[in-house]
């Protein structure tokens, strides 16, 4: 394995608020989307170990989970949105916990997954989330997960239909993409290329 693949996992701090995350100098990837989109399964397949942890059932992770690699940089696995089963209060919490963390974060963010479910039309809370961090000028990359479920073809259908979706909405410019199945570890590599790539740029600052 050449070396700058190695991943070792030299922490894993979890808070319920931003002020209380990890303030080493180092860049974080978050993941987001919708709840049960396979945002903790996609990191246990880039990392290659069953470190966060997954459910069938929506709204298993609730805190902002920094999994530090090699003490250099982290990723970072958030409540997803979107679900339906727990309370009202519980999910204004937790959503305003995962903004606040967007808006307070600042310098160590240096991107953010947003993962869409390949199988499933555009929906508005994805949209509207994509919105909001091109407003908040936070980079992102579009990430298509459970690639697996589907055909190649229906692959490419969604993705075009997708595509013309948001250009209807007026997004001038698509976003980034990668197409990914934690099952079969699809667009790992891709994953950790675009990472190391930021990295780089991160280090130079
Ligand atoms: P929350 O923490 O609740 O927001 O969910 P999450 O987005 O972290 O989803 P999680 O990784 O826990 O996965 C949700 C469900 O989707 C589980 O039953 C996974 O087995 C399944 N799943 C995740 N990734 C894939 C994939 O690539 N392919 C298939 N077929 N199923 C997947
Ligand atoms: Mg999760």
């Amino acid at each position: 394995m050449n070396n700058i693949m190695k991943i070792e996992i030299t922490d894993f701090i979890s808070n319920e608020h931003v002020q209380d995350c990890p303030q080493k100098k180092m860049p974080e990837y978050a993941f987001i989307g919708r709840s049960n989109v396979g945002k903790s399964s996609l990191i246990n397949s880039i990392l290659n170990r069953k470190i966060a942890r997954t459910s069938s059932k929506p709204g298993k992770t609730q805190l902002i989970n920094h999994i530090i690699i090699n003490n250099n940089w982290a990723v970072v696995d958030l409540p997803g949105y979107g679900y339906a089963k727990v309370s009202k209060v519980l999910k204004k919490k937790i959503a305003a916990r995962t903004k606040n963390y967007f808006i307070k974060r600042g310098a160590p963010l240096a991107g953010v997954f947003i993962l869409i479910d390949i199988r499933i039309p555009a929906q508005k809370n994805d949209l509207e989330w994509m919105e909001w961090l091109v407003e908040n000028h936070i980079y992102f990359i579009r990430v298509f997960t459970k690639c697996d479920s589907i055909s190649k073809n229906k692959i490419i259908e969604n993705i075009k239909k997708y595509n013309e979706h948001m250009t209807i909405n007026n997004w001038e410019k698509l976003p980034e993409t990668i197409i990914t199945s934690s099952v079969k570890n699809i667009g790992k590599m891709e994953m950790l290329n675009k990472i190391y790539e930021v990295n780089k740029l991160f280090q130079n600052i």
